[in-house]
């Protein structure tokens, strides 16, 4: 058995474990909001000023990993805002390596050629955002972000690095996924296709229009399902795209799991409940000191139980929460047990 298949086995172990009781076995931790770019369908760049400061310390980051951990988590996910504005990433992932968390990055890719020396050696996966190769430095507002991201993504390739080149599917850019699957193609990457979601964090939401942005669902679906067959590098699961086909989680039946198996921490160490797509409750790690007692908290368990019943979640498809739901529902785990031919399409 591969070591691949070994880790998915364990990775199911948790699973199964975590049904009965929750477990954070994934976390999301927005490592910092403060951001170079200003992407037109991204809130980070409409969080007001008290999300930029007061952020956890390197000293709180490694102790947020450690009680993490100690609790069960294997993957830690670092996003943010921009995470490689952080001067302490090296060494949040040197930690996580150490205490043996299965790590990954999202980034916009700007600094990736000055910080890659820092991270390559700690990081298992790097996802790097690439929205178009027509307009992207127009929709992230930032002029040679394509230029420094590609110069970053071969360097990291040349550097042996897993790198995931992830797209977010707009309404302008949805006629330009088979370019952009093979521009992955090219770089020997993987890539994932991401509809633009409605996403609605903290304070951040209010000021985007998304309505002229948000692709035709239906249409989008169809048109990677028939990518996949000609781009193995394509990555986007089954599972997920049929969620997408049916409007989301709550209307595809499935209950989210999102407060059971993952944690959702912010810059300054608020935990967020149930997710950071929908913040209902945000404990602050630095008051309450010990993360069990917020995980386990009074207002966590009542969220929980309530998730349920919410009406956002009905059409929510905020992937890094809701796909890892999916392992929990009998429709889900039927739909990855068909459809694994390609065994790295997990996402
Ligand atoms: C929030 S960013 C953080 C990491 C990094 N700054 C970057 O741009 O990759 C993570 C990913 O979320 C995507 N994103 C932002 N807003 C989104 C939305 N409303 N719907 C779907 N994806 C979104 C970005 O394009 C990016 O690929
Ligand atoms: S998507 Fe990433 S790069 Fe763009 S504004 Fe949001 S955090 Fe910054
Ligand atoms: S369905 Fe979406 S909004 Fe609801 S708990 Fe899950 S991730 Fe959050």
């Amino acid at each position: 058995m591969d070591a691949f298949n070994r880790s998915y086995l364990r990775f199911l172990g948790f699973i199964a474990k975590s049904v009965f009781v929750p477990v954070p076995i994934i976390l999301i931790w927005e490592i910092t909001y403060r951001c170079n770019m200003r992407c037109r369908f991204c809130d980070a760049r409409l969080l007001n000023g008290k999300y930029y400061r007061n952020e956890f310390t390197t000293q709180e980051g490694l102790m947020l990993l450690k009680q993490a951990t100690d609790m069960g988590a294997k993957l830690l996910y670092l996003t943010g805002g921009e995470p490689l504005l952080r001067e302490d990433i090296g060494q949040i992932l040197r930690f996580a390596k150490k205490i043996g968390m299965v790590t990954m990055l999202g980034t916009n890719g700007f600094y990736l050629e000055d910080k890659i020396e820092q991270i390559y050696k700690d990081l298992d996966y790097l996802r790097v955002s690439i929205d178009s190769l027509r307009i992207h430095d127009c929709i992230r507002v930032c002029n040679s972000a394509f230029e420094n991201a590609l110069r970053g993504i071969k360097l990291a390739k040349k550097m042996g690095m897993n790198i995931i080149i992830n797209a977010t599917v707009t309404s302008e850019t949805i006629d330009e996924m088979e370019d952009l699957a093979k521009f992955a193609e090219d770089l020997n990457c993987g890539i994932t296709l991401s509809p633009l979601v409605l996403k609605f964090r903290g304070e951040g939401n209010s000021g985007i229009d998304f309505s002229g942005l948000l692709p035709e669902y239906g249409d989008y679906v169809l048109s990677v399902n028939r990518l996949k067959e000609k781009y193995p590098c394509i990555l986007n699961s089954d599972p997920y795209l049929s969620l997408v086909r049916r409007g989301g989680i709550g209307y595809a039946g499935i209950k989210c799991k999102a407060c059971d198996i993952m944690l959702s921490a912010n810059p300054q160490g608020d935990i967020y409940f149930p997710c950071n797509t929908n913040p209902v409750e945000k404990i602050n790690l630095k008051m309450t000191g010990e993360l069990k007692k917020v995980w386990h908290s009074k207002a966590a368990n009542h969220i929980r139980r309530e998730v349920k019943n919410y009406n956002f979640c009905k059409s929510c498809m905020d992937r890094c929460y809701v796909l890892p739901s999916l392992f929990f529902s009998v429709r889900g785990i039927c739909d990855f047990l068909r459809h694994t031919g390609h065994r790295r399409r997990f996402f």
